[in-house]
């Protein structure tokens, strides 16, 4: 491959059930050149997230579907290379909704400088990024939980469901996680200090669940949906508060994703669920960024990340995700930097 040319990642089916490597194409294309207020970046690690397999399918939501045969995008961490903006130089590090490719044409004002002084730079497609203030919105703005309260937390070993559980601890809430294998149930109950976590894919999983809820729920962030959902509903306590982050049980669904009724559970307890996208949240991310910046300075969050390296394997980091690959965040690192200075 010659120098002025890069690999990028193209969408080259709509998956029907769950995606495979042929849904990916891999393209040779020309390194872009910026024009005047755009920056050429190159791609240090990228992040693969469960929402980027609703914009596979070309179907009316509240963001557009990636476009057959064209390059996906996603959450990325990137040094600049070459800068038409008088906001960026060389050698700054950037995050952004960026092409899966080895370089980005990006707009100056599409892109965030960030400063690897300060965190480590993986942590803005993380704790600090997206995930982090889904966890944070999600949790304070809809849970709203109160000292004593039990917070149960589906996807709790993931990158959201982490954090959620970290911040309902922080509150004074009594935690239960809910995640797919024993190495994730150890992890959240002996590094994260959760209460109590339950394995979903045991046989026992609605004993173990009941016995890990002497007190019933009263905040139930849902990341997954179907039969752990299922499951948990039946523990809801009065005024319940669920604040609905993901469905990731239901993403890959062939067919319509059918489950009980839920609103007789809803009407006895006068619980309250409330769906929400972090865009939602856009005019108020500074104030989660100070929140989330100080807990983790202060060592009251942890953090997790699941790293794997090069750029061919990212169809294989974004499978992953539906097979609980992951313990925290997904990362892939696609370079190491030959501008900036990230270990400082
Ligand atoms: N509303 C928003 O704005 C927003 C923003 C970000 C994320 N989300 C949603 O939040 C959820 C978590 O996202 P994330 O980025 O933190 O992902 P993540 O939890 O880091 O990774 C996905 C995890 O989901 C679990 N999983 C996969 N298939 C499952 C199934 N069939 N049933 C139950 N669990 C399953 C796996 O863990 P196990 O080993 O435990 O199965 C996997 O590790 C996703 O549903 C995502 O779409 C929503």
């Amino acid at each position: 491959m010659s120098l002025n040319m890069q690999k990028e990642i193209h969408l080259a089916n709509r998956p029907e059930g769950m995606p495979t490597n042929n849904d990916f194409r891999f393209v040779e294309s020309e390194v872009p050149s910026p024009n005047d207020k755009q920056v050429l970046v190159r791609t240090l690690y990228l992040s693969v997230d469960p929402y980027m397999r609703g914009r596979m399918q070309d179907v009316k939501s509240y963001i557009a579907p990636f476009e057959l045969d064209k390059v996906i995008v996603g959450g990325v961490v990137a040094e600049v290379v070459e800068s038409k903006s008088e906001s960026f130089k060389q050698g700054d590090v950037v995050v952004g909704t960026l092409n899966w490719a080895e370089y980005s044409v990006a707009d100056e004002n599409t892109i965030r400088k960030i400063d690897p002084k300060v965190a480590p730079v993986t942590t803005h497609l993380g704790i600090l990024g997206m995930p982090g203030l889904t966890a944070y919105f999600g949790l304070l703005d809809i849970g709203k939980p109160q000292e004593g309260e039990t917070v149960v937390v589906s996807g709790a070993a993931g990158a959201v469901g982490s954090v959620v559980g970290q911040i309902a601890k922080l509150k004074g809430a009594r935690v239960v996680g809910i995640a797919g294998s024993d190495k994730k149930i150890d992890y959240l109950k002996n590094e994260l200090g959760f209460d109590a976590a339950v394995n979903y894919k045991k046989e026992s999983f609605a004993d173990d669940l009941a016995e890990a809820l002497p007190n019933g729920v009263d905040v139930y962030y849902d990341n997954v949906g179907g039969e752990v959902t299922d499951a948990v509903f039946t523990h809801l306590n009065r005024n319940a508060r669920i604040p609905l982050c993901g469905a990731i049980s239901s993403y890959n669904a062939a067919g319509k994703d059918v489950g009980p009724r839920i609103q007789s559970a809803m009407i006895k307890t006068s619980a309250l669920m409330k769906g929400f996208t972090i865009g939602d949240y856009s005019s108020r991310f500074p104030e989660a960024a100070v929140d989330l910046g100080k807990w983790l300075q202060q060592g009251k969050l942890k953090y997790e990340e699941t790293i794997v390296e090069g750029f061919e394997r990212i169809p294989e980091a974004f499978l992953g995700l539906f097979k609980g690959k992951n313990l925290g965040k997904q990362l892939v690192k696609v370079a190491d930097p030959k501008y900036a200075d990230i270990n400082r």
